[in-house]
C-alpha cells in the first residue's frame, strides 16, 4: 500500500509553510488572551547556553494549544494524583496548557537561562478562567541531569533534544523507575527517536496520533 493522501498533503512544503504561519498566528492569540509571551520562535544558536549539550537541542518552538488538549482530554486518568513534567520547556507554554487540567504539580525544565527566565515572569503574569492547577515551576536545568521527583509522572517531551541526548534521558527514566516503581506517562510530540523508547524494556507504547506517541512504565513481570 502506497503512502495514504492525508500523510502525502502533510509532507508538501505548502502544507508545511501554511502550518508554520497558523501555528505562529495561533501562539499569538494565546499570548494576548493568557497575558503571557510564548509565541516566538528561537534558534538556540541565539542563546547563551551553558550546557554540553547546547548544540544538541532542538529550537525553541511553543506547542500547538489545541492538539495537546486533544492528547490531554484523550487521557483516561485521575490526574490530580500527577506531577506533570515538560523536559525542554522553554518560556512555558505546554506548563500553561497543562494547568487547564487538575494535576498535582506543573514543572519545566529548561536548559537555557534566558528562557527560563521568560518562562518564570510568564508564570507570574499567566490568567485563565480554566486554570485548576496553580502550582507551576520552571528548574533551569539540562535535562539530561535533571532527578525526576518520586510521584506519579507525566512526562512531555515535544521534540527537544537529539538522539544522543534522549539516551542519556531514557536511561535516567529507567533507573528512576527501578529506584521507585510508579505510574509513569510519557507524552512524546514529533516523536522523531520514538525507537528508542521502543527499544526501553520499561516503557510500552499504549497510543499514538498523528504528531505524537504515548507510553507507560511496562508493569514488572
Ligand atoms: C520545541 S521546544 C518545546 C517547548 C515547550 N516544551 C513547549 O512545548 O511549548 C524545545 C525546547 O527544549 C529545550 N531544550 C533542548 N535541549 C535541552 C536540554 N538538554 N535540557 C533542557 N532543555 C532543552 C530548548 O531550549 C527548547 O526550549
Amino acid at each position: 500500500m502506497g503512502i495514504p493522501l492525508r500523510d502525502r498533503i502533510r509532507n508538501t512544503s505548502v502544507y508545511k509553510k501554511v502550518g508554520v504561519r497558523l501555528n505562529g498566528l495561533k501562539g499569538r492569540l494565546y499570548d494576548m488572551r493568557h497575558g503571557v509571551h510564548t509565541a516566538p520562535e528561537i534558534h538556540l544558536e541565539d542563546l547563551d547556553i551553558e550546557s554540553p549539550n547546547a548544540s544538541r537541542g532542538g529550537n525553541y518552538s511553543g506547542t500547538e494549544p489545541n492538539y495537546f488538549r486533544q492528547i490531554m482530554d484523550g487521557l483516561e486518568l485521575d490526574l490530580s494524583r500527577f506531577t506533570f513534567i515538560d523536559l525542554g520547556s522553554g518560556m512555558g507554554r505546554a506548563l500553561f496548557l497543562a494547568s487547564e487540567k487538575p494535576f498535582n504539580r506543573i514543572i519545566g525544565v529548561e536548559f537555557a537561562r534566558e528562557l527560563h527566565e521568560i518562562a518564570e515572569a510568564n508564570i507570574s503574569k499567566f490568567r485563565s478562567p480554566e486554570q485548576k492547577c496553580f502550582d507551576i515551576s520552571s528548574v533551569c536545568k539540562d535535562a539530561a541531569a535533571y532527578e525526576l521527583p518520586d510521584t506519579p509522572l507525566i512526562c512531555y517531551l515535544f521534540n527537544p533534544f537529539d538522539r544522543e541526548v534522549f539516551e542519556r534521558v531514557i536511561a535516567n527514566f529507567e533507573r528512576s523507575l527501578n529506584a521507585s516503581p510508579r505510574e509513569f506517562y510519557i507524552i512524546y510530540t514529533n516523536p522523531m527517536h520514538n525507537d528508542l523508547f521502543a527499544a526501553s524494556p520499561a516503557f510500552e507504547q499504549i497510543g499514538e496520533g498523528p504528531w505524537h506517541t504515548l507510553h507507560r512504565a511496562a508493569a514488572k513481570a
